[in-house]
């Protein structure tokens, strides 16, 4: 009994916390502070989010969640993801499309804008989902457990900022399936606590998560280029006929 005690102490000892749920908190904790120090996000942290960036944001993100939920779906009984899978409570795709309809009509998939890194990402997915399915779970945390945390507030944000009436175009941050976001996340982080893996899996997953918020943190830069190069073109057309009224007239 003794000896049984002393074991567990050393263990407890040299692994503080062997939930993965607080082991991926912990990992990608500087990489949180970097994302929400992202161009994109200090914007709605001022509660200042524009129309071009909203939209290019929905464009991105329906580009990672059409793979990231494909990759879910394809794998669903995997071990590694089974535990961790609610379509019906999580998934973002059709939310996503209603608003993207609700932006850019019905030919909306012909008018998207898909900067390079959102294809990076997915392509990443696609990847992980192939060939390390059980890796799936950190870019799972990373967008679902965000969506249902500060993305809360990012949904209350855009609809001020843009003056959007009765839930219009914001279909994107809610949860129909989720009666209270707190509650889902301690049932979503005790399944991922429940998921068994072996050490060097569970490296793997907490770097993939650092990777995950990396990946994002590299759309949000490259939609923030995108609206600065389309304000400038926006700008110098300004100029152009305002110098061409100019001279007309002189
Ligand atoms: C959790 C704020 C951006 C991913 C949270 C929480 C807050 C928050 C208040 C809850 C913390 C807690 O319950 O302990 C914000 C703000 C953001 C932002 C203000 C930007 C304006 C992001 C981004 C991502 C992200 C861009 C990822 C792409 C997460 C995740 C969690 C979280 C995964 C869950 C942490 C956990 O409980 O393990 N965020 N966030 N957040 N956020 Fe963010």
């Amino acid at each position: 009994m003794e000896t049984e005690n002393k074991a567990q102490t050393e263990e407890e000892v040299e692994m503080p916390n062997r939930d993965l749920s607080e082991q991926i908190k912990e990992a990608t904790k500087d990489s949180h502070v970097r994302a929400e120090n992202t161009g994109l996000m200090l914007s709605y942290q001022k509660g200042q989010v524009t129309l071009a960036q909203y939209k290019l944001l929905l464009c991105s993100l329906h580009h990672i969640y059409v793979a990231l939920e494909e990759e879910l779906d394809k794998n669903s009984s995997h071990p590694g993801v089974a535990p961790i899978y609610f379509p019906t409570e999580l998934a973002r795709r059709e939310l996503i499309e209603e608003d993207l309809e609700h932006f850019y009509g019905q030919d909306w998939r012909e008018k998207m804008v898909v900067p390079k890194a959102a294809e990076r990402y997915a392509h990443r997915l696609r990847q992980i989902g192939g060939e390390n399915p059980e890796l799936l779970v950190a870019h799972a945390y990373t967008r679902y457990l965000g969506d249902l945390s500060g993305g809360q507030v990012l949904g209350r944000i855009t609809q001020k900022s843009l003056g959007l009436k009765n839930g219009d175009g914001v279909a994107f941050f809610t949860f129909p399936g989720v009666s209270s976001p707190n509650r889902f996340k301690q049932l979503y982080r005790s399944r991922m606590n429940s998921v068994e893996l072996t050490e060097e899996q569970r490296k793997g997953v907490l770097e993939e998560a650092v990777r995950a918020f990396e990946l994002n943190i590299q759309v949000f830069d490259a939609l923030q280029d995108l609206v600065s190069s389309m304000q400038r073109e926006a700008d110098r057309q300004t100029h152009t006929s305002q110098a061409e009224q100019l001279n007309g007239t002189q």
